[in-house]
């Protein structure tokens, strides 16, 4: 059986998660893959390593005991994130995995429902922690290509609570970006639609932002903005704002209360970590050291890396939700930092097209439905992208 990110069979284990394919390997040289000296590394902004800023505001970063509550640098991470999303708290948790089902094991009781996009991160990508951490059932609904859930399909999603053979629903999922749709922002008119449907039948809103300030920067709005229909969100420090290690989780103080409890439980209470929210903090500053601005530039490599790939004999839409119109690739398509597509020639091709590309020193991955991902980060430069794209010209050439 085949594994969602993989060209290969499926294992117990983490890292097939992330694309690993049996012919081309990942223990050994996974060191050098994702750090490695003259590597194009585009398989996830989750590659990127700290800034020299973080790096200094770690060393010097003045710390407590986060499970006493007393760590200063935590404490302003949460706050500073609080603050700019519009909650009135927050808590580093971490992973975004641990953003979500902490959000939901605060949000929803034991066999509760959850109202999810059916390619979400949620329902197809944590080990199934809504059943086995926090008892709840899911309820998939057909998102559109910009990620969206239809709202009439939410509606019709909602269960009967009066009914004794229906489970409650409790919440519904955003995900935005949504990384199966060409990781395309959700603009605050859907949130604004969605909260008007919801609101009545008293169903609470989180929003898994893992990448929620490639949204932000891409539509122009503030997170504040984003997120303000929703009782919960979580983003990510270490994907494309480039800080090593974290999310961090925001909503009211009592859904933060429950949400921490909760974090606890999961064993994620963590002691001097003031040296990892450091490097967050950095990330969501304003100066120049911030983190967040700098997306746009990301967004513009992988639409220089779109416009190249589309030109080239062989590339593919990558078509289901990601792009459901027109054979070849349309860079624009993309909305933020993902590029998406295909090769013509299926599964075969699609891997040995991968092993050219590492071959030349470009790191890709398979994505599900035959896909190929390639995403722009901190530490890739247009010139990276102009250098990509003559490997993935040649590797096209040697796989023909
Ligand atoms: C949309 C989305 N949500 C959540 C996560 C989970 O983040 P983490 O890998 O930090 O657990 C990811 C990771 O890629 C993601 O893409």
């Amino acid at each position: 059986m085949l594994g969602r990110y993989t060209t290969g069979p499926r294992q117990d284990c983490e890292a097939y998660q992330r694309g690993y394919d049996p012919t081309m390997g990942y223990g050994a040289d996974a060191a050098a893959r994702s750090g490695g000296v003259g590597r194009i590394d585009l398989r996830s902004d989750t590659v990127t390593h700290p800034t020299p800023a973080m790096r200094a505001a770690m060393s010097t970063a003045e710390l407590g005991d986060d499970v006493f509550n007393d760590d200063p640098t935590v404490i302003a991470l949460e706050a500073r994130a609080a603050a700019l999303l519009g909650k009135e708290a927050g808590l580093f948790v971490a992973s975004g995995t641990m953003g979500n089902i902490v959000s939901v094991m605060a949000h929803v009781p034991r066999g509760g429902e959850i109202i999810v996009p059916a390619e979400g991160h949620i329902p197809n990508d944590e080990a199934a922690n809504y059943a086995v951490a926090a008892g709840a059932g899911l309820r998939i609904v057909h998102e559109n290509s910009d990620g969206e859930m239809p709202i009439d399909a939410v509606l019709e999603a909602i269960q009967d609570s009066s009914d004794p053979h229906s489970a409650i629903t409790s919440l519904a999922v955003v995900e935005n970006c949504h990384a199966h749709t060409f990781s395309r922002p959700i603009t605050p008119t859907y949130m604004r639609a969605l909260r008007a449907a919801l609101q009545p039948r008293g169903i609470p809103i989180h929003v898994d932002g893992a990448r929620l300030f490639n949204a932000v920067v891409a539509l122009g709005v503030t997170p504040r903005e984003l997120v303000a229909e929703a009782d919960s969100a979580t983003f990510c420090l270490s994907k494309g704002l480039a800080a090593p290690i974290g999310s961090v989780v925001v909503g009211s103080s009592d859904f933060i209360w429950k949400a921490r409890r909760a974090r606890k439980l999961l064993g994620g209470g963590m002691r001097q970590v003031g040296v990892l929210a450091a490097a967050g903090l950095v990330a969501l500053s304003d100066g120049p050291d911030g983190t967040v601005a700098r997306l746009a530039e990301d967004h513009a490599n992988a639409r220089m890396l779109a416009e190249g790939l589309a030109g080239m004999s062989g590339v593919l839409s990558p078509g289901y939700i990601a792009q459901p119109v027109g054979e070849l690739l349309d860079p624009a398509r993309v909305a933020t930092n993902f590029v998406l597509f295909k090769v013509a020639g299926g599964a075969d091709r699609r891997a040995r097209f991968l092993g050219e590309l590492e071959q030349r020193g470009v790191l890709m991955v398979a994505y599900p439905h035959g896909q190929i991902r390639a995403v722009t980060h901190y530490g890739i430069t247009a010139a990276e992208i102009t250098a990509t794209l003559a490997a993935a010209a040649a590797a096209l050439h040697a796989t023909a």
